[in-house]
């Protein structure tokens, strides 16, 4: 199922909660909060606080995208915050076998994320503890980044991977996703779009979700 998570990154801060609610009203299913620590990407941006409003504020799942050094040390945390996905990047974590586990533990579905530059097959020993694989088609940090165009044949092979392996773990998509190329990465064997400037940097964030789900279901 083609699910669109709008990325609050490109959201106008002040009004979060309104912002969410036109997403939802286009059609969004999940939001994606990208928490960055100036560290690990050199960008800061929100933190645990801000989900646990969110998480009062919307019944959209939350889906916490973090981009920090040493997240074992915090991804239960965002679990408890009232996130309903967190995804961990692979590049940063020698432990991520107890960090998605840890996430778990809390009821939240674990993802690894992948970097344009990480190959795939640095998932072959996790594959088999997530729920979800998120693979990076622009370097983490910055929204509105052009989509790397081999990110595609990366998300089929990772999507026959995972068919050949028979496991039930979705593929996730993010950075420089829009009307314009999403078609192309649903049939490669994403199902999850995250989108920051597709969505929130249109003047009616609730057309323009609509139109990226359009523009999935004309999958070639
Ligand atoms: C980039 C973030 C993305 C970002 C995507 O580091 O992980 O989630 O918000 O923005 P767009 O859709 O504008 O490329
Ligand atoms: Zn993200």
């Amino acid at each position: 199922m083609i699910e669109i998570a709008p990325s609050i990154l490109s959201a106008d801060f002040t009004r979060l909660g309104e912002q969410i609610e036109a997403a939802e009203r286009g059609g969004a299913t999940i939001i994606h909060v990208d928490v960055m620590d100036g560290h690990f990407v050199p960008n800061i941006t929100l933190g645990l606080p801000v989900v646990r409003s969110l998480a009062r504020a919307t019944r959209l799942p939350l889906d916490t995208h973090l981009m920090i050094s040493e997240p074992g040390r915090y991804a239960e945390q965002f679990a408890e915050a009232g996130a309903r996905m967190v995804s961990v990047h692979i590049e940063v974590d020698p432990h991520i076998h107890r960090t998605l586990a840890s996430i778990r533990k809390r009821g939240a579905k674990a993802g690894v994320v992948i970097n344009p530059a990480t190959s795939l097959s640095a998932l072959d020993e996790v594959l088999n503890y997530v729920d979800y694989v998120l693979v990076m088609s622009v370097n983490p940090g910055f929204g509105g980044q052009e989509f790397i165009p081999t990110s595609v044949e990366k998300i089929r092979r990772l999507s026959r991977t995972i068919r050949e392996r028979g496991l039930d773990v979705r593929v996730e998509v993010d950075g420089g996703i829009g009307p314009e190329n999403i078609a192309q990465v649903a049939a490669a064997g994403a199902e999850i779009f995250v989108a920051g400037t597709a969505v929130f940097g249109q003047p009616d964030p609730a057309a323009a979700t609509r139109e990226l789900l359009n523009a999935a279901a004309q999958l070639v």
